[in-house]
Formats: C-alpha cells, sequence, structure tokens
C-alpha cells in the first residue's frame, strides 16, 4: 500500500473549563504565573461521571458518525492511554460494545501505556500494519485519551483532558514519512504512577522539563542523521534544519514549554551548523553561544532566552497555530500532540497546508520519545481525502467557544468529588447530563463487583 498516514481526526474535549486567570487568583500565586509564565488560558476538565472509558467512546462514535464509516471497514483498533482503571481489561475491549450490532469482532490491537507517549506508539504500530504482511486491506483506528490531573499546588494548572481517534490507511492526505523517526528512551523517575488508588501521578516538574529537551535533542539527531542519509542517496547534500519543517507540533504539557522548544531545536541546528553566519540572519548575535554543549544547558536561562528571541518568527509560523487546543483546553497527555495536529488543520486551508512537511515531536514520561514527520498531500481539489480531513475539523474553536466556564471553587470541589468516588462500587456517578456535548458517553453506573455501565447523552 501507498501513502500510508492519517486519513480522518475527530478531537473530543470536555464541556467545561475554568480560566486560568481565575485559578491564577483562587490558587493566590503571583498574576500572570499560569497565564504568561505557562502561557495557559483555560483548563478543559471531566466531572465524576466521565471517565477513560466514556471519552473513548464518545470520540470512536464521533469518528465512525461523521466519517460514515462502516463498523466493518476497521480490522484493527488500539488504544494508547495513561488513565488505568483497571489493570488487566484494556479500554480497547469497552470500545467493542460500539461493534456489536455489526458483528465484527475480527479487530486487531489493545491498549499501549507509557504516560503521554501511548497514542505515537499505537499510530507506529497502526502505520506498521498497514504496511505489513499482516493487513488485511481493512482501516485501522488509532485512539488516545486521558484525563489529567494533578494534586493541589504547581502542577494542578498544567492538567487537561480529552480524546483524539484518527483513521490510518493507505492513500491517506497525511503520510507518515517512512524510515526517519528518531527515537530516545531511558530510565527516569520524571512522572509516574505508583499510586493505583489515587488518580494523581508523582511529579518532579524541573526533571520532567529538562528530561523533555534532552530528548528533544536526542530524537532530532537521529531523525536529521536518518533523512539526511536519505537525501544523500538522491544527491541532495546539505544540512537538514527546521526551515525543512514547514510546520512543528509538539507534545505540549504547557505552552510555554512548547515555545521554549521551537528555540532548542534551532540551537541544535546552530551547533550542527560548521559555520554558521552570526553577522546577519537568523544566527545574528548567537556568537558568544558557539562553545556551548547542549547537554549543560537544560536549565540555561541565557541560552534559553537568546534562543527564544533568535526563534520568534519560526515560532510563530510554524508553531503557534498548532497551540489552540491546548491554550485553552490544557495537557491532554497522549492526545496532547494529535490535538496540536487537529488545531493546525482547523486554522489552515488545504491549499496553505498542501506539499508541506509536519514535523512532530512526541514525549512521555519515564520515558519514551520519537521525532517523525508527515508529508500532506498535493490534492487540495473539493471532496479530495485532505479537503475532506481540514473541512471536517474547522468548527473547533466554535466548539471551544460553546464551552461552559466554572468558577474555580465549583472545579476544586469537582475535583474532590473525583477524588472521593474514584474506584467506589455499588455506586452513580455525580455530575448533570445537561451539561454534556449531545452524543457524549457518561459512567451511568458502577455495580457491586466494579462493572461500569455506559449511556449516552
Ligand atoms: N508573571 C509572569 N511569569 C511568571 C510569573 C508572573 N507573575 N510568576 C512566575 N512566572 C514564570 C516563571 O518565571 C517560569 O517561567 P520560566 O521557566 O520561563 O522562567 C514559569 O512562570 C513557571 O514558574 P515556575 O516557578 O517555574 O513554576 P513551578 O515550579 O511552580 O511549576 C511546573 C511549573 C514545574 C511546570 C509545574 O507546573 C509542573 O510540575 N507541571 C507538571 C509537569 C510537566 O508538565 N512537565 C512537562 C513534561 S512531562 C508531562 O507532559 C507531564
Amino acid at each position: 500500500p501507498k501513502d500510508v498516514g492519517i486519513l480522518a481526526l475527530e478531537v473530543y474535549f470536555p464541556s467545561q473549563y475554568v480560566e486560568q486567570v481565575e485559578l491564577e487568583k483562587y490558587d493566590g500565586v503571583e498574576a500572570g504565573k499560569y497565564t504568561l509564565g505557562l502561557g495557559q488560558k483555560q483548563m478543559g476538565f471531566c466531572s465524576a461521571h466521565e471517565d477513560i472509558n466514556s471519552l473513548c467512546l464518545t470520540v470512536v462514535q464521533r469518528l465512525v458518525e461523521r466519517s460514515r464509516l462502516s463498523w466493518d471497514s476497521i480490522g484493527r483498533l488500539e488504544v494508547g492511554t495513561e488513565t488505568i482503571i483497571d489493570k488487566s481489561k484494556a479500554v480497547k475491549t469497552v470500545l467493542m460494545q460500539l461493534f456489536q450490532d455489526s458483528g465484527n469482532t475480527d479487530v486487531e490491537g489493545i491498549d499501549t501505556t507509557n504516560a503521554c507517549y501511548g497514542g505515537t506508539a499505537s499510530l507506529f504500530n497502526s502505520v506498521d500494519w498497514v504496511e505489513s504482511s499482516s493487513w488485511d486491506g481493512r482501516y485501522a483506528m488509532v485512539v488516545c485519551g486521558d484525563i489529567a490531573v494533578y494534586a493541589t499546588g504547581n502542577a494542578r494548572p498544567t492538567g487537561g483532558a480529552g480524546a483524539v481517534a484518527m483513521l490510518v490507511g493507505p492513500e491517506a492526505p497525511l503520510v507518515l514519512e517512512r524510515g526517519v523517526r528518531g527515537t530516545h528512551m531511558e530510565h527516569v523517575y520524571d512522572f509516574y504512577k505508583p499510586d493505583m488508588a489515587s488518580e494523581y501521578p508523582m511529579v518532579d516538574g524541573k526533571l520532567s522539563i529538562q528530561c523533555y529537551f534532552r530528548a528533544l535533542d536526542q530524537c532530532y539527531s537521529v531523525y536529521r542523521k536518518k533523512i539526511q542519509s536519505q537525501w544523500q542517496k538522491v544527491g541532495v547534500d546539505k544540512p537538514f534544519t527546521l526551515e525543512d519543517f514547514q510546520f512543528m507540533i509538539f507534545h505540549t504539557p504547557f505552552c510555554k514549554l512548547v515555545q521554549k522548544s521551537v528555540g532548542r531545536m534551532m540551537l541544535n541546528d546552530f551547533l550542527a551548523a560548521p559555520n554558521p553566519d552570526t553577522q546577519s540572519g537568523l544566527y545574528k548575535g548567537l556568537q558568544a553561544f558557539r562553545g556551548v554543549k547542549l547537554e549543560d544547558t537544560y536549565s540555561d536561562k541565557d541560552v534559553e532566552k537568546a534562543f527564544q528571541k533568535a526563534s520568534l518568527e519560526m515560532f510563530s509560523q510554524k508553531t503557534k497555530p498548532s497551540l489552540l487546543l491546548s491554550s485553552r483546553n490544557g495537557n491532554m497527555y497522549t492526545p496532547s500532540m494529535y490535538g496540536c495536529l487537529a488545531s493546525l488543520l482547523a486554522q489552515y486551508s488545504a491549499q496553505q497546508l498542501a506539499g508541506s512537511r509536519i514535523g512532530a515531536f512526541s514525549y512521555g514520561s519515564g520515558l519514551a520519545a520519537s521525532l517523525f514527520s508527515m508529508r500532506v498531500s498535493q490534492d487540495t481539489a473539493p471532496g479530495s481525502p485532505l479537503d475532506k480531513l481540514v473541512s471536517s475539523l474547522s468548527d473547533l474553536q466554535t466548539r471551544l467557544d460553546a464551552r461552559k466556564r466554572v468558577p474555580p471553587e465549583e472545579f476544586a470541589e469537582i475535583m474532590k468529588q473525583r477524588e472521593e468516588s474514584h474506584h467506589l462500587v455499588n455506586h452513580t456517578p455525580q455530575g448533570s447530563k445537561d451539561d454534556l456535548f449531545p452524543g457524549t458517553w457518561y459512567l451511568e453506573r458502577v455495580d457491586d463487583k466494579h462493572r461500569r455501565q455506559y449511556a449516552r447523552r
């Protein structure tokens, strides 16, 4: 099969949010810390009657309905998530309820977990399946979903929640480029969830940021090496730089980190360049940083500031539009980077996107990270796969605007309700169904044997 990649994409986010400006006041921190310091505007969150299964049920059903797919046409479905409510039974098995009437049970794939990376692992698996001898000619579907909540304290404003579903197959408008993925994995305790009874992670925020930057450096270096060697085989002998990505999207714990990451990639380019011009152009005035070592600069504010400033234009062009959902809904964990992809597609026309290369950096604490790229197809004709993909996401902003604003006091109360009802049996969760978007699945009841029953609004 040719041109394997993403054919269609659907996003689900909660119908309620809290304003970060109001959260700053409520938490008693300095004004501007969450909004300017972290770059966050709003944060979406779920009531107690939404869980990981309901989020994924909603997004999969929406994708199938809106793309007018038949349930029979899906031969693989996998879920990337770190929101674990059962140590054995996969979210995927819960999603099989949706297939019941079609009689299609021949659906490969299961859940994949490592912090925010599970969705990317699932996407790679699905693309590889379509390209392999195991492929049976049908679509694969990748689902990523998470409820990102932190205990009270400095990590709480970096939460969020949501789910993304993607349809994978040949002749896609977004083709995953072959043979160039750069991956970095290592053992580190930056963010992890050892307490099975709690929804909250253990997190070393500062360490997690260092790890994120280190993984970005490593993945970018491997990616560049691989793509340059492909180029050499066809007679192109030049270094790969950020300029070769028309767009660059990132896993987005908070938007400021992503802006710094664009600067970080520019630092990588600058240090790799044999003879960079520091008198004019992109690297003007950066001569003083010529001798720095990447591994010494993870928390070097001078380097960070200089490259953030030098890369400002690139950030605005290549990355900023992808932060719509992240800035207004927060960190969704596994779907975060795919929400950035949706935001990008929602804000450009097929003509503006056609032919471009989108770089994508996925990071999951613990840690697992990859940098890969997608090629956007050239065919922008009305009714083409690219046209359909882009127009299906054009209502993203309107959907965000339609959410309900909740005061921080009520948000804190709902977080407490979640803590108290998490893992209760013989229980009907609280939360008004009327506040959910139409078509949203919700948790109706947990019986005395922990079995969960869902209904759809
Ligand atoms: N006005 C403007 N900016 C301000 C203000 C203010 N009044 N007050 C603080 N700031 C800035 C700070 O200078 C800092 O910016 P800088 O790093 O560019 O200098 C920023 O706001 C954050 O302030 P800190 O004091 O560093 O924040 P704190 O340490 O309290 O928490 C952190 C930030 C560590 C990110 C925390 O929210 C956290 O642990 N989050 C979860 C972990 C995370 O998301 N890690 C990222 C990768 S892993 C993953 O995806 C889960």
